[in-house]
């Protein structure tokens, strides 16, 4: 790649408000055979889609996420309705082109391969100028984090369990999936999680699965952000000491600590305040955990989640008999309650108007050309 500029993009659908994002724009034919060699390494079974062809706009509802390599767009397509864009820019320095490139590629293969009503959908790609997208379902609601954050927000004990129960079932569907692949998500966290107003689960975010250590292959350095510091929470001891990484124990330490969340309704980061990252490291080694004596004295959670965030990797559960284990506690205290249908106080946010939206090919162009 050559020909680097500088150029400023809006965000969040504040035109006031501008991000500098450095933009490497490669040769109009050093494009085209790079795209080639990277589709070759696509799953077949992902059709690509036209860039232009996928609409968004700089309104606030338009922009849903940030993350390690990019951004994720609402945007809409004739066919295939409203979807979510996660945009993958590949510049930098090689080793972080290859490094996003990586997580790109291992969150396609993934999900092209998996289908399962708590994990979220792919459902093709796209690729324009040096950015891949992975084009997946749009999951309206929130992300368990904000909806934690959310003090507005509250869901009762039986919804929580049932948040639960769908978490282990998406992650046994991973870890059981066959007997060759059997799949480490590698990243459970509660930003990583989706929640539709009707409560139901999507485990999201496919990009470390299997291969990436819980601090996220990107940081070289020791000066870990405070979204790391988060991240760190949910990884197992083993992963803060370098080893294990596609162990499925790892998935069922990052579970007990979103588990511990949502019955708790309290962030585990909470129980660390004011601790950097390099303490909590230290303290998570040293077998400190969230505070188990929230739980409520006779609650059957309670020994679950302790047991899933062993300090060895070989005395925590299956997350199969976890399932099962929530599954008959879910039965035992509601027994007699009909299916709840607790629908919750947030909605999904109006689309954008189609006036204002641009193929996300125009949209991640200098906004003057976006003008004329
Ligand atoms: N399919 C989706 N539908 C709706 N929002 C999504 C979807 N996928 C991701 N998001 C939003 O984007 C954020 C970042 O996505 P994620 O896959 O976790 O990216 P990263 O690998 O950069 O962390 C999520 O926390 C969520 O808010
Ligand atoms: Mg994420």
């Amino acid at each position: 790649m050559k020909d680097s500029a500088e150029i400023e993009l809006p965000t969040k659908g504040q035109t006031k408000r501008h991000e500098i994002a450095t933009v490497k724009m490669a040769s109009a034919q050093t494009q085209v055979e790079m795209k080639k060699c990277l589709m070759r390494e696509l799953p077949h079974e992902l059709s690509e889609l036209p860039a232009n062809d996928l609409k968004t706009s700089f309104s606030e509802v338009d922009y849903i996420g940030s993350g390690s390599f990019g951004a994720v767009r609402r945007c809409y397509h004739d066919r295939l309705g409203e979807v979510a864009v996660k945009c993958t820019e590949l510049t930098g320095t090689p080793e972080d082109m290859i490094c996003s490139w990586k997580s790109f590629k291992t969150e396609a293969h993934v999900l092209a391969r998996i289908n399962h009503p708590n994990i979220v959908e792919v459902c093709a790609v796209t690729t324009w100028n040096s950015n891949v997208g992975l084009i997946l379902e749009y999951v309206g609601g929130k992300t368990l984090a904000n909806l934690m954050k959310d003090k507005q927000i509250q869901f009762s004990r039986s919804t929580g369990l049932k948040l639960i129960h769908q978490l282990s079932a998406a992650i046994s569907y991973l870890h059981t999936f066959d007997s060759q692949k059997k799949f480490t998500h590698g990243d459970i966290k509660a930003s990583n999680i989706l929640i539709t107003p009707q409560f139901v689960l999507k485990l999201a975010d496919f990009g470390a699965a299997n291969v990436r250590a819980a601090t996220g292959c990107q940081s070289s350095s020791l000066t870990l952000d405070i979204s790391t510091v988060h991240t760190l929470l949910y990884s197992a001891p083993e992963i803060l000491n370098g080893d294990g990484y596609n162990d499925h124990a790892r998935d069922v330490y990052s579970f007990a600590v979103v588990t511990y969340e949502i019955v708790t309704e309290r962030l585990a980061s909470d129980d660390f305040l004011g601790m950097n990252s390099l303490a909590l490291i230290s303290a998570i080694k040293d077998e400190q955990r969230p505070d188990a004596g929230r739980f409520d004295a006779n609650d059957p959670m309670k020994s679950i989640v302790v047991s899933c965030w062993s300090q060895s990797p070989s005395n925590r559960p299956k997350i199969k008999n976890v399932e099962e284990e929530v599954r008959r506690i879910i039965n035992d205290e509601f027994a007699d309650e009909t299916e709840t249908n607790e629908a919750a106080t947030f909605e999904i946010p109006e689309p954008s108007h189609a006036s204002n939206r641009v193929g996300l090919d125009q949209f991640f162009r200098p906004f003057e050309i976006i003008k004329s």
